[in-house]
């Protein structure tokens, strides 16, 4: 969080001194050259609001065959370049969501064009295989070159999957079977194992559970949505596990102003997890793992300090529970870091590390141990695609060859020091401006607002995202510079003051 101690003093004198000099202006970021790729947009093109006609349309024919509740609009996806997506309609946006933050370098990045368009991939693109039992011959160097190269600390191991509901879901297996040959001293299932499994019953399925945090979110399949707990509309109607769930930290923020607060929140919560994982072996289920995200998501983007996290690994593995940090939607470089984890800096952060969006494919890093002893156990047709392991290479390649993790952290002080003056200059409608490299985040009044700001800066040419009750969520490509900060806080900025 040293930037953002910076980018705030940095942000406050600025903010004193805007004041100074022009008591009753508006705010009007400070325009930063552009240093963009050529392959990039100069800024947002509306036609019409958005959806448009042919956007509403498309949603009324998809209607006869779908849910299409979630649509927002419909994409041109061969005119979208770099960090504007284009519509059916014509409409440019400059796209500070990026796909549910899942498009590392952009839209239609040169460099994977080019790839693509290498006849020495197309067998790779054309012919998907079931990698469990036939992969191909560059397999493993391709896995070495792309995911092994950015392993976390300690892991030399990957298992490729396809989402990040499907990597949580089989990581959390992963646990359950260390944790039970544990128990059984690695020797074979007796028979009882075997024959009980069968029916869904003790011993073979064992009474065992994951803990995990309150505004948690780590998917929607039956595992990993007893884990869950960002928002009803996931859980409803979808019988669950009893399995603990212990309150994540309610920080103050900025962070370094409650210090002490914060601290206090943060020792109580580790209390509690204590308890709790006493508690459920008293019941006869003891806790296999403990499941976290660096940062809470999709359940409103709540920090918590890199002392909580180091505290929290040590009681799983004071309690024999294997340590689970879910990087789904924080892996990938946009906190500054490839890996959120690194910021605890830590050499033993965790024993399961599971990703996916910016990655591209889906899957988990473990540790040695964690390794399933028996093939099929961890398994399903695909896991994964060879394709996605192509494009993952060469996006790295991106991501060293232009310092990306750097631009990141520039464009997130920008970023958090825009957010902190705005703060300033709405504190009716803003507040608790909070981040990490660009990943970041702020409050609105209530949940009404937030959602007609979201639209009212679509219909302006940005497009953001909601996260918990009532935040909006920043979740940018790492190719978001400083210049398009200033692109977004001057559009934000118009959209706040002509909000009635
Ligand atoms: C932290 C986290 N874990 C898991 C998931 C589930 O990933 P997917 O939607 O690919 O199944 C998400 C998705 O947003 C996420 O943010």
């Amino acid at each position: 969080m040293a930037s953002c101690l910076i980018s705030r003093h940095f942000a406050l004198s600025l903010h004193r001194n805007v004041r100074l000099s022009a008591p009753a202006c508006r705010y009007v970021s400070k325009a930063a050259p552009k240093t963009q790729q050529d392959y990039d947009y100069n800024g947002p093109s509306m036609k019409t609001t958005v959806p448009g006609p042919r956007s509403q349309e498309l949603t009324k024919q998809l209607g006869e065959i779908q849910n299409v509740g979630a649509i927002n609009f419909f994409c041109n996806y061969e005119e979208s370049r770099g960090n504007f997506l284009v519509d059916v309609d014509g409409n440019r946006m400059l796209d500070v969501y990026t796909q549910i933050s899942s498009i590392p370098i952009g839209y239609n990045h040169p460099a994977l064009l080019k790839l693509m368009s290498n006849p020495n991939n197309l067998s790779t693109l054309v012919n998907r295989p079931a990698l469990g039992i036939l992969p191909p011959e560059n397999f493993p160097d391709k896995i070495t070159e792309s995911l092994l190269s950015v392993a976390p600390s300690g892991m030399s191991r990957v298992q490729t999957m396809a989402c990040g509901s499907c990597s949580n879901e089989n990581a959390y297996k992963a646990m359950f079977i260390w944790y039970r040959n544990k128990e059984r001293g690695n020797a074979a299932p007796v028979d009882d194992d075997l024959t009980s499994c069968m029916i869904n019953k003790s011993p073979g399925c064992p009474d065992l559970s994951i803990l995990s945090f309150m505004g948690g979110f780590h998917g929607r399949t039956l595992g990993c949505l007893a884990t869950t707990h960002s928002k009803a509309i996931h859980k409803l109607d979808i019988p669950s596990f009893d399995w603990p769930i212990a309150p994540f930290p309610r920080l103050q923020y900025p962070l370094e102003e409650f210090t002490r607060e914060n601290a206090q929140e943060e020792a109580r919560c580790l209390e509690e997890v204590e308890d709790l994982i006493v508690k459920w072996r008293q019941k006869g289920r003891p806790v296999a793992g403990i499941v976290i995200e660096p940062i809470q998501a999709e359940g409103g983007d709540n920090h918590a300090s890199p002392d909580f996290f180091r505290n929290l690994r040590n009681i799983a593995r004071k309690h024999g529970a294997a340590f689970h940090v879910d990087e789904v939607q924080t892996g990938g470089g946009a906190t500054g870091k490839f890996w959120a984890h690194e910021h605890w800096g830590m050499d033993d952060p965790a024993d399961i590390v599971s990703f996916s969006k910016k990655l591209l494919t889906g899957g988990y890093y473990h540790k040695d141990e964690l390794q399933a002893d028996k093939p099929y156990r961890i398994f399903n047709t695909w896991m994964g695609d060879p394709s996605k392991n192509l494009l993952l290479a060469e996006v790295l390649n991106v991501i060293r060859r232009e310092n990306l993790l750097e631009e990141v952290t520039r464009s997130g002080k920008s970023l958090m020091n825009g957010l902190y003056e705005l703060q300033a200059q709405y504190p009716g409608i803003l507040s608790r401006a909070r981040g990490q490299g660009t990943f970041c985040a702020i409050d609105i009044c209530d949940d009404a607002t937030r959602n007609s700001l979201l639209l009212k800066a679509r219909d302006k040419g940005v497009l953001l995202g909601g996260c918990g009750d009532k935040s909006i969520r920043f979740r940018p490509a790492l190719i978001f510079k400083e210049y398009h900060v200033h692109m977004f806080l001057n559009i934000f900025n118009d959209v706040l003051a002509q909000h009635k």
